[in-house]
């Protein structure tokens, strides 16, 4: 069992948590034991062992599993790392991904925070990065709390191989105009078609709320 999946706790709250790391304390001890058995079979430890697997391709913030599991049925060549600090999803995404017979050695799930992974990752070694619905902070003081803010964006380009793949799907319009804004910015980036997506939890929510959803991808040239 992996200690980070273990520890039933998540570190204390603080000014830039995401919301849904305050539910995990609500597994029952049953969703708890298979949780453990399996991280065993697919989960990384910790940012550092997941960065030594060297991944070539990130889900960030897989939610229940949905994109994770397309992803990994699209593409068995590819070293698969989903990322996400939420305990009932990670079980959800891994009970699929067992269930599809996809634990077998080329995807992984690493439950942590990805500002914690990114550093540790090799720069051009990524050849997609998807975030979907990234947890929104709509009111302007929070806009800080945002994950893809200036800073994780360029972090994401140089962790892109030339060629590789950014693929960003938001229902909010104002986060959706930071990152446009924020790209725009970034030379190394162009932007592209959006790839198809997947049905998510979170698409689907957007969707029937009336929200535009906004997918967006660029692709890193140099
Ligand atoms: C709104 S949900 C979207 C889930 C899924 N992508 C979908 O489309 O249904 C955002 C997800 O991002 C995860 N998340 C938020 N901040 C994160 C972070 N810093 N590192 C990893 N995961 C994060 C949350 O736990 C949550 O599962």
């Amino acid at each position: 069992m992996s200690p980070s999946v273990s520890t039933p706790g998540p570190p204390p709250p603080g000014p830039f948590q995401p919301r849904s790391w305050r539910n995990r304390g609500r597994m029952s001890d049953e969703h708890r034991a298979r949780l453990a058995e399996r991280a065993a079979a697919l989960a990384l430890p910790n940012p550092a062992t997941a960065a030594a697997w060297a991944p070539t391709v990130l889900d960030i913030g897989f939610g229940y599993g949905e994109s994770l599991l397309a992803l990994a049925q699209a593409r068995p060549d590819a070293r698969v790392l989903g990322v996400d600090v939420h305990s009932p999803g990670q079980l959800r995404a891994m009970d699929a991904l067992v269930d599809a017979g996809l634990d077998d050695g080329t995807v992984r799930v690493l439950p942590a925070d990805v500002t914690a992974l990114l550093p540790a990752l090799t720069p051009s070694s990524l050849e997609l990065v998807q975030a979907f619905h990234p947890d929104p902070w709509p009111k302007r003081r929070h806009a800080a709390r945002r994950l893809l803010r200036p800073t994780v964006l360029a972090r994401i380009t140089e962790l892109l191989r030339p060629g590789g793949v950014l693929h960003v799907v938001i229902d909010n319009d104002t986060y959706a105009g930071s990152v446009r804004e924020t790209t725009a910015d970034i030379p190394a980036l162009q932007e592209i078609p959006a790839p198809e997506v997947p049905e998510t939890k979170y698409g689907r929510r957007a969707r029937a709320a009336g929200r535009t959803v906004h997918s967006m991808a660029w692709t890193r040239q140099t």
